[in-house]
């Protein structure tokens, strides 16, 4: 990729469509940096845990999560994240932690505070891959490259249980498959930050397609459009 020129490639979709994976696969492939901005949001969920904060003490959280200054450390690959200079990676999978942060991602003030984190984090690392919801829509309206990634829900929510090592047993195929459907109604559904495809997104169905193929189509997309991209100001 050319280094005098800044670079940004959204990946926006749904839970499950693969795109924290291929977003690291893609950024690898191409020499970027990548951000999961998910991470950011699930840390606020994990703070809200923590300091047990209720759902009435929205301005405490706020300003808890502002404190706690979540940055990444990009000497890790994947860069990990950390609150009060601590990693708290480790904590920020568990149920607990993705049952509240469909909640905390509704709440206005956290999201513009994490937004104007997400164009700093560009700003100090110009060749980026960055994955969410809202990245092409409304953090990085302009970026050249946008993905949007699509699934169906039973497969997405086959690839959950898979990634998470559940056992069928405690959780079925069924119950997860309505547990991504409640977070794509909430994700696609607050007012600000909602999930949407944006009209000069490049759309693609993750289906029946296995991880590789859509990071190498992601790539071909990028190789063609980069020629065209604006020199760096200096
Ligand atoms: O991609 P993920 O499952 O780690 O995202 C966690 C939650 O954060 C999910 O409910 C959507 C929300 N989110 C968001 O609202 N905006 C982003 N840019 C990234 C994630």
């Amino acid at each position: 990729m050319p280094a005098n020129r800044p670079i940004i490639i959204t990946i926006d979709g749904p839970a499950g469509t693969g795109k924290s994976t291929v977003a690291r696969m893609l950024a690898a492939q191409l020499g970027l940096d990548f951000l999961d901005t998910g991470a950011m949001y699930r840390a606020a969920a994990a703070i809200m845990i923590e300091k047990e904060y209720t759902k009435d003490q929205v301005g405490e959280l706020v300003s808890e999560v502002i404190g706690a200054d979540l940055h990444f450390d990009w000497s890790q690959d994947p860069p990990t994240i950390l609150a009060w200079d601590t990693p708290i990676d480790h904590r920020i999978r568990s149920q607990e932690v993705t049952d509240a942060v469909s909640f905390v991602a509704t709440l206005s003030e956290l999201r513009q505070h994490l937004v104007r984190k997400q164009r700093i984090i560009f700003a100090q690392h110009p060749h980026l891959v960055t994955e969410g919801r809202d990245q092409g829509s409304v953090v990085f309206p302009d970026a050249a490259i946008k993905f949007y990634l699509d699934a169906d829900p039973e497969i997405r929510a086959r690839r959950r249980i898979d990634q998470l090592g559940l056992d069928p047993a405690t959780m079925s195929l069924e119950t997860m498959c309505e547990r991504i459907i409640e977070r794509d109604r909430i994700d696609s559904s607050r007012d600000d930050g909602p999930l949407v495809c944006p009209d000069d997104a490049i759309r693609i169905d993750t289906s029946g397609l296995g991880i590789e193929a859509v990071v190498d189509l992601m790539a071909k997309h990028t190789l063609a459009r980069v020629v065209d991209l604006p020199e760096i100001d200096s």
